[in-house]
């Protein structure tokens, strides 16, 4: 297990999952760009770095059926699997890391929240972008939420690397254009506030130089 993995790891065993800073009941900006994408509930979803969240829950209530959930903490993943009961099944669990592994399929859509902005090596910051780019083809949507200008400039221990919309999608390059962004303020469950910004992108073919 990388150090990494033990740290999350690490983290689910020492904190209930509602207890977590990022946890939200509803994650209702999420849900309000997924719907604004446009796409069908049959359209191929992953929440990489999903952990605990909520959102694949209300995804299902929601009707989408083709749903799969990244996490390095098997903890996490098996949390979440509980919480869900029998629906769990309608659900594809991947427990690994989002610089190591490679999808066999693609996806119409990406949502990351909160975990792009772990990601303080420029190399992994590259390597996220590189399968990113593999698991999207070209007209596929991504949402990446990380820690805002204003935001924390830690996480769960970790040093983050903070994002303002510019910055974010200068990060992710030319390949994905620039839908829209939108800045939210977390709650945390002890009451802190965060700021989190909210990117929405499309993958676009390459760009001439
Ligand atoms: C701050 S939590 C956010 C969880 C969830 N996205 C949410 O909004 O509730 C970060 C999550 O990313 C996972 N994670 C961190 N680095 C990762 C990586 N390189 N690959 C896959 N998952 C990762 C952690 O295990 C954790 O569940």
């Amino acid at each position: 297990m990388s150090s990494h993995q033990q740290h999350w790891e690490a983290t689910y065993r020492d904190h209930l999952p509602e207890s977590v800073t990022w946890y939200q009941e509803r994650p209702a900006l999420s849900l309000s760009l997924i719907e604004a994408t446009g796409i069908g509930s049959d359209a191929a979803v992953v929440d990489v770095g999903g952990g605990c969240s909520r959102l694949v829950d209300h995804l299902l209530d929601e009707g989408y059926t083709n749903l799969t959930i990244l996490d390095l903490s098997p903890t996490a993943i098996r949390y979440a699997r509980q919480r869900l009961g029998g629906s769990a099944s309608k659900v594809t669990w991947i427990e690994a890391d989002v610089l190591e592994y490679r999808f066999d399929t693609t996806f119409d859509l990406w949502h990351d929240r909160a975990v792009f902005h772990f990601l303080t090596d420029p190399v992994d910051r590259e390597r996220y972008v590189a399968h990113l780019s593999d698991a999207v083809p070209i007209g596929g949507q991504i949402i990446i939420a990380t820690f805002g200008l204003d935001g924390p400039e830690r996480c769960s221990g970790l040093p983050v690397q903070r994002y303002g919309p510019e910055t974010l999608s200068q990060t992710l390059g030319d390949d994905f254009e620039v839908l829209g962004f939108q800045q939210e303020t977390h709650h945390t469950p002890t009451g802190a506030t965060q700021q989190f910004l909210y990117g929405h992108f499309q993958r676009r073919s390459s760009r001439a130089t």
